[in-house]
């Protein structure tokens, strides 16, 4: 694997963290908030997204894959961990790292919406726009990319690489 350009670094991470999460405080004033990650690429964004939303609110994940070591989706999207609690009539907002076919979330989201909410959201670090197979909307997004590998930051190539800070383009 080479790095071929570096997309995202350290401070524009910490930038759209700040800039979203200030939106999101905005936004979610008086609201009963429940933040949902889809483990594992959700991790590093979720944590400094949070810690720039200045509100009560709740962070609970779920594990949702379908690449398995591929650069590509497998189209089969698995529902390995869920929820500890109920979301009914509450605020919830999934917290993705990056939106590419957009079957996970179409997944995920159906998943979500037959526990009765009050509103279901998206926020994502990354929206490969391109990518998509199934209409999806990202109501909060980071950056939009075009379609490329991006590993870093949570991403994964075989699951390695999600540990380095910043997000990078890849030759494989
Ligand atoms: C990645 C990413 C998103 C999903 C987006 O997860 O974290 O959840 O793919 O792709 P899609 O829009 O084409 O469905 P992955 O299934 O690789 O699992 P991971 O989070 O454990 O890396």
């Amino acid at each position: 694997m080479i790095i071929d350009k570096i997309l995202l670094t350290e401070n524009e991470i910490n930038s759209i963290c700040t800039s979203l999460g200030e939106k999101i405080t905005s936004d979610y004033q008086g609201s009963d908030l429940v933040l949902v990650g889809l483990l594992k690429g959700c991790n590093p964004f979720i944590s400094d997204l949070a810690k720039k939303i200045d509100l009560p609110l709740e962070i609970e994940y779920m594990v949702a894959s379908s690449y398995k070591g591929n650069t590509f989706s497998s189209g089969n999207v698995e529902i390995r961990l869920d929820l500890s609690k109920s979301i009914e009539n509450r605020d919830v907002l999934i917290v993705e790292d990056i939106v590419d076919t957009g079957k996970t979330l179409d997944v995920v989201k159906k998943i979500l919406i037959n526990r009765n909410p009050k509103s279901l959201k998206i926020v994502t670090l990354l929206d490969k726009v391109e990518g998509r197979l199934i209409p999806c909307e990202c109501d909060y997004v980071g950056r939009k990319i075009e379609k490329a590998f991006v590993v870093g930051y949570g991403l994964d190539y075989n699951d390695k690489y999600r540990n380095l800070p910043y997000v990078a383009i890849v030759k494989i």
